[in-house]
């Protein structure tokens, strides 16, 4: 075995054994995909760095780690601002067996007016055959436009959706085949998705994080600055809950983001990863 290959083998054991039954668990309804919401960040907290300028920040054996979970979902998912940025391939690579296009995870990109250019890294890996076919969802009234056409023609599926809101957006995607769906970024998606509900709690009305099942964030041990790119999440419970409080009013509680619990944490390189599953209510 080639020292390349032996170093691939080692993280890829690394990572099947920190994964291991990682994306088993059950969406809460039936009607989405089970959720990963995934990334890396500084140890200040921003993904990317001034006006979104793409940052590496995972090291190579945690970069190791993500292509090994990409294997675990069926598609990718990441939001138009990331596609222009990085041209990203979306694909599982840092593998010592790379699997091919056909059983790699679908791209799918949120591109409400189809910003995306047919030239873009996916439709090429698509067209000269090392990509799986990638997936577009823009709003309704798009996949008949000109823009529509060339990146059908270029070899895109474009699905329209109304409402681009999350509940759509999976259940869409449940209604495509995508029973787990991994979802990487960037800044503005992973703060709609955190700031997003199911409406399928006993009330009526879920708490904000609850269409995520599972997340899993990777920490490099490098600072970013404040004028780099982060994400809002919901406010949480307290971790050390004040005892002389008087008990959160049912408003207070209203507003308090899923609970999540870490299930997993362990160092790849210099990164520290976490994982938490969101605790059932
Ligand atoms: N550190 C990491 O792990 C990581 C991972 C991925 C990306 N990144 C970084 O993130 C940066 C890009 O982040 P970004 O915030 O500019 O772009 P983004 O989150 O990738 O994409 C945001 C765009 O997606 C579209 N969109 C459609 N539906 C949406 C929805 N429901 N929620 C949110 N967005 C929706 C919107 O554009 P339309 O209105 O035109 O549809 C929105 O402007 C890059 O620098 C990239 O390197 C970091």
């Amino acid at each position: 075995m080639t020292d390349e290959r032996a170093l691939l083998q080692r993280r890829y054991e690394q990572s099947s054994t920190f994964l291991r039954g990682s994306t088993s668990g059950e969406p809460s309804t039936s009607k989405r995909p089970y959720v990963t919401l995934t990334f890396a960040q500084t140890v200040d907290g921003y993904i990317s760095g001034r006006k979104g300028r793409q940052l590496r920040l995972s090291g190579d054996e945690s970069m190791a780690m993500t292509h090994y979970l990409r294997t675990l979902h069926d598609a990718i998912l990441v939001g138009v601002g990331t596609l222009l940025n990085d041209d990203p391939r979306l694909s599982a690579r840092l593998l010592p067996q790379i699997p091919p296009p056909d059983s790699q995870p679908r791209p799918v990109i949120l591109d409400t007016q189809l910003r995306s250019p047919p030239t873009c890294r996916l439709l090429k890996n698509y067209q000269s055959g090392q990509g799986r076919q990638p997936l577009f969802l823009c709003r309704t009234g798009l996949k008949g436009s000109e823009q529509g056409k060339s990146l059908e023609a270029a070899g895109a599926t474009i699905v329209e959706v109304t409402g681009m809101d999350w509940p759509s957006i999976l259940s869409i995607l449940h209604s495509l085949g995508v029973k787990r769906l991994m979802v990487e970024g960037g800044a503005q998606v992973i703060e709609s998705l955190f700031m997003a509900r199911s409406t399928s709690s006993a009330s009526g009305i879920g708490r904000a994080g609850d269409l995520i099942d599972q997340l899993i964030v990777t920490v490099s041990p490098n600072f970013a600055g404040s004028d780099s790119t982060g994400y809002k999440s919901p406010k949480w419970s307290d971790p050390v809950p004040d005892k002389t409080k008087k008990q959160a009013s049912a408003e207070e509680e209203e507003q308090t983001g899923a609970a999540f619990q870490v299930r997993k944490k362990d160092w790849f390189g210099d990164d520290a990863v976490w994982i938490w599953t969101r605790a059932k209510t």
